[in-house]
């Protein structure tokens, strides 16, 4: 993904967002689940905007970004069941 944004010009960096530090394992997971959910919303915006950029590259990037934090949110939902 740096690759693409170095090579139009930006300056690729990473910072991590903030999130609130949990002390019970149910409450972490439910949080991880959230930010999951919010994960696949982002990558899932920025893709329709790498396709309306004739990006196709970074589209499919965003894609198969999005459909493994969707799969990581599908198996957190399932362990938040037997919780
Ligand atoms: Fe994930």
């Amino acid at each position: 993904m740096t690759d693409v944004v170095a090579d139009r010009g930006g300056d690729p960096t990473t910072k991590p967002k903030e999130f609130d530090k949990l002390d019970d394992l149910k409450g972490m997971v439910e949080l991880d689940l959230k930010m999951e959910l919010s994960d696949v919303d982002n990558y899932t915006k920025h893709s329709k905007l790498a396709e309306q950029m004739g990006l196709t590259e970074l589209k499919v990037k965003l894609e198969e970004m999005a459909a493994d934090e969707s799969r990581h949110a599908r198996e957190l939902h399932r362990i938040l069941k037997g919780m």
